[in-house]
């Protein structure tokens, strides 16, 4: 009898609309069947025995003493958090950080534009006038700054950039992304990204360091004066720093609207898995 949880059953939680709901019933059916099962008296020392066996074996949580004839926690859902906390928390802080910067930034754009002809609508700037604006930007610049830092950091530290973000292998990524032109990329497994998030959140993680730099050297460019050159001079880095923002723009209109296609990785976002 086939009694470790399989994965499916354990995501049955998530599981997304349209989800063959037949299929949801009969896997409830079948974990109502084996908990009958472990709870009748003679079978409790089966339960026992597989108890102590899943001490000993990968992910689990140990020989449950309490058990009780209860099934095992190994066989509930799973515990172990997709998303950990750390991740979540500058995830969030980012977005949040991001929402302000940008559209006090426009406020502060409006104010002397780069392009003629391209001004954003009041109603979808933050400050209200250009000091207020300035303000807000180089308030947000700081919570911005530190909360990337940590972020990138720990990626790298824990290795997690690696093991979830990289690589991005050119045969996935043709394969995904033309699945998702044809509006069929999967995103079964929530502990994986497919080629095209990965190269998506990529993307954006440097856009943001590009967003950051040329930032710095518009707002102090004598103190960077490396950082200015680099950027092709003071006019150049306020261009550059126009059109990376729009990439984070566009990745984020992108971004929600895959989110709301797929609920259940906001709930991965908010409470870890
Ligand atoms: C501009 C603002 C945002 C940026 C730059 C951003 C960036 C990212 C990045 C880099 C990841 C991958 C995180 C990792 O695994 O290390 C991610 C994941 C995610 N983001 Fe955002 N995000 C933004 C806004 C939002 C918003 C507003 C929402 C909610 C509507 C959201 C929901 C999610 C979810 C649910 C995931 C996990 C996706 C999955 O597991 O498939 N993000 N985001």
């Amino acid at each position: 009898m086939g009694i470790r949880a399989g994965r499916l059953e354990r995501l049955l939680p998530f599981a997304p609309t349209g989800f063959d709901w037949s299929l949801r019933k009969s896997m409830r059916s079948v974990g109502k069947l084996k908990e009958k099962y472990f709870q009748q008296p003679w079978n409790r020392d089966v339960h026992a025995r597989f108890t102590q066996q899943q001490g000993a074996g990968h992910g689990t949580i140990g020989p449950d003493p309490s058990a009780n004839g209860q099934l095992p926690r190994s066989l509930h859902m799973s515990r172990t958090n997709i998303q950990p906390l750390w991740v979540r928390t500058t995830h969030w802080i980012n977005a949040l950080a991001v929402v302000l910067m940008v559209t006090s930034g426009w406020q502060i754009y409006d104010a002397s534009p780069v392009f003629a002809g391209l001004k954003f609508p009041a109603s979808m700037t933050l400050g209200g006038w250009l000091g207020g604006a300035l303000q807000w930007h180089f308030a947000f610049m700081w919570l911005l700054v530190a909360n990337y830092l940590v972020y990138v950091v720990l990626n790298i530290v824990s290795r997690r950039l690696w093991r979830r973000l990289l690589p991005i292998r050119p045969g996935s990524l043709c394969r995904d992304l033309a699945a998702a032109l044809r509006g069929k990329l999967a995103h079964e497994d929530p502990a994986r990204y497919n080629a095209v998030q990965k190269l998506a959140y990529v993307v954006v993680i440097v856009d943001i360091a590009v967003v950051i730099l040329s930032g710095l050297a518009v707002w102090k460019p004598v103190q960077f004066p490396l950082l200015r050159t680099l950027m092709g001079g003071y006019d150049n880095a306020r261009v550059v720093h126009f059109f990376a923002m729009s990439v984070l723009v566009a990745f984020f209109v992108v971004h929600v609207v895959m989110v709301a296609l797929v609920p259940r990785s906001l709930l991965l976002m908010i409470r870890g898995r």
